[in-house]
């Protein structure tokens, strides 16, 4: 798979892309790479925002820099882009990220994530081309850079041997295996601290027993409301 991240801050990947799981992705041929719109940008002194007409505070990305930096990335005119390849805007007001959308993403060959920053995108960007807008919550970061590392975090752990072990990621919160419930608890040693015991099922050995205890945990979690 290979995520291209359109953002003014390469910077702030760095420490994404030494994770260990990236790492591993990375490895295996997967590529998460950052383009910068200020290196392609047709203006002058490297600008790449401006004021929104009708007035009001922030600053918004221009559609024209966007434009070049899409160009120069693939070669074509990016309104061509959506039908060939995802080109997601990270917006508060997108779709919001769940664990669908994560499998649903890590099915792609390509993706284009483009970061807003300060108020956001000029409108004709997300109209032209981009192919949807994602949210990772109903809240306003102060760009997009937090959300596609979270989105790409979400998506890169589900390709297969990205995780130490592939299973991980198959039974966790939330995934079909759970029917789109949270997980069931987790304890390791020691087997009783201050009092407070591991349940019995844990240390029985009974893998069958283990597994309904499980399932029930997890569907108790569902109905229940979290703290
Ligand atoms: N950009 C600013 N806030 C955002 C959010 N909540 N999700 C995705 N992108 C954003």
């Amino acid at each position: 798979m290979n995520i291209d991240v359109f953002t003014l801050f390469p910077d702030a990947f760095t420490w994404f892309r030494s994770q260990r799981h990236v790492a591993n992705a990375m490895q295996q041929g997967h590529a998460l790479e950052c383009v910068d719109p200020r290196a392609t940008t047709p203006l002058r002194w490297g600008q790449v925002d401006d004021t929104p007409f009708g007035g009001g505070a922030g600053m918004v990305l221009r559609v024209d820099v966007m434009e070049a930096a899409l160009r120069a990335r693939y070669g074509v005119d990016p309104v061509e882009l959506p039908r060939r390849r995802r080109v997601i805007a990270l917006t508060p007001a997108g779709r919001q990220l769940d664990d669908a959308l994560a499998s649903e993403l890590a099915g792609e060959e390509e993706l284009t994530l483009l970061c807003g920053r300060y108020e956001g995108f000029d409108e004709r960007i997300l109209e032209r081309f981009c192919s949807e807008q994602l949210s990772i919550g109903r809240y306003v970061l102060a760009g997009g850079e937090l959300a596609a590392m979270v989105t790409c975090d979400a998506v890169l752990r589900k390709l297969p041997g990205v995780l130490g072990k592939d299973a991980s990621a198959v039974e966790e919160s939330f995934s079909p295996a759970l029917g789109g419930a949270p997980e069931y608890p987790h304890y390791t040693r020691p087997a009783d601290w201050r009092g407070w015991p591991v349940p019995d099922v844990l240390l029985s050995g009974h893998h069958e027993n283990v597994r309904r205890w499980r399932l029930e945990q997890s569907r108790l979690r569902a109905g229940d409301p979290l703290p």
